[in-house]
C-alpha cells in the first residue's frame, strides 16, 4: 500500500504560541505541515503570508504543503519556493492558464497540485492529471477551519481515483476539510493519499495522541 500522509493545517494552531504549535507537530507522527493562504479576494477570510510561513520552515525539517486559496497565484509560486515549501496547490477556480502555473511551479522545484472546491466536478482534471503531482478534493467551502464535511466528497475522491488509475499518471489525492477519526477510514478507502487535519488536531486534548489515532484510523481498511 502506498505511505498515507497526515498534514496539521495551522490554520488551527494558536498564533500567540505558534513555536510551541510547531514543535508539538515536530515530536508527533505528524508527516507534513499544511499552510493555508487566504488573500479575502478568492476565499472571504485572510489567513496569514510569508512571515509566518517563514518562521514554520525555520522551525522544522517536515516538509511543507502550501494551498493557496488565492488569486494570481502565479505572482507567488517562487517566494514559496524560496522559503522552502516543497508542495503547493493552486485553485483550478483561480487560474485561466492551469497548465501553464503547473510548470512555473514545477520549474520552480516544488510538486504541483490542483485544488478543487466542492461543486466543480472531477472530469475537469482530465487533461491535466499528467502535470499534477497531487489532486486536492476540498470537502468543505474553502475559507474556513472547523466546518462540517461534505458527504458528496467520497464520489468525487472514487472517480478521481478511477480516472488517475486509467490513465496510469502518479498523482496523489488529497483531502482538506471536516477530517476526523470517524471518516479518514472510509476516506482512505475511496483513495485518498493525502489527509489534512486543523480542528481534529488543535482542538484535541491531548494533540499528539490525536495525530497518532488518525494515523492509525487512516491505515486500517474496512
Ligand atoms: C479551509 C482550509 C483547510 C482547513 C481545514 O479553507 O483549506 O485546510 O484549515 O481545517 P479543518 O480540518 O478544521 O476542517
Ligand atoms: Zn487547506
Amino acid at each position: 500500500m502506498a505511505q498515507r500522509i497526515i498534514a496539521a493545517s495551522m490554520l488551527s494552531a494558536d498564533f500567540a504560541n505558534l513555536g510551541r504549535d510547531v514543535r508539538m507537530i515536530n515530536e508527533s507522527e505528524c508527516d507534513w505541515f499544511h499552510l493555508d493562504i487566504m488573500d479575502g479576494v478568492f476565499v472571504p477570510n485572510i489567513s496569514y503570508g510569508f512571515p509566518v510561513v517563514k518562521a514554520i520552515a525555520d522551525s522544522t525539517s517536515k516538509p511543507l504543503d502550501a494551498h493557496l486559496m488565492i488569486v494570481n497565484p502565479d505572482r507567488y509560486v517562487e517566494r514559496f519556493a524560496e522559503l522552502g515549501v516543497s508542495w503547493i496547490s493552486i485553485h483550478y477556480e483561480a487560474c485561466t492558464h492551469l497548465h501553464r502555473t503547473l510548470a512555473l511551479i514545477r520549474s520552480c522545484g516544488m510538486k504541483a497540485g490542483v485544488a478543487l472546491n466542492p461543486h466543480t466536478p472531477v472530469a475537469v482534471l482530465k487533461d491535466i492529471l499528467c502535470e499534477c503531482d497531487y489532486a486536492l478534493i476540498m470537502s468543505v467551502n474553502p475559507g474556513f477551519g472547523g466546518q462540517k464535511f461534505i458527504e458528496r466528497t467520497y464520489s468525487k475522491i472514487v472517480e478521481l481515483k478511477q480516472i488517475i488509475d486509467s490513465q496510469g499518471v502518479d498523482c496523489k489525492i488529497q483531502v482538506d476539510g471536516g477530517v476526523t477519526l470517524s471518516n479518514i477510514t472510509p476516506l482512505s478507502d475511496a483513495g485518498c493519499d493525502i489527509f489534512v487535519a486543523g480542528n481534529t488536531i488543535f482542538s484535541a486534548s491531548d494533540p499528539v495522541k490525536m495525530i497518532s489515532d488518525l494515523k492509525k484510523q487512516m491505515q486500517r481498511q474496512a
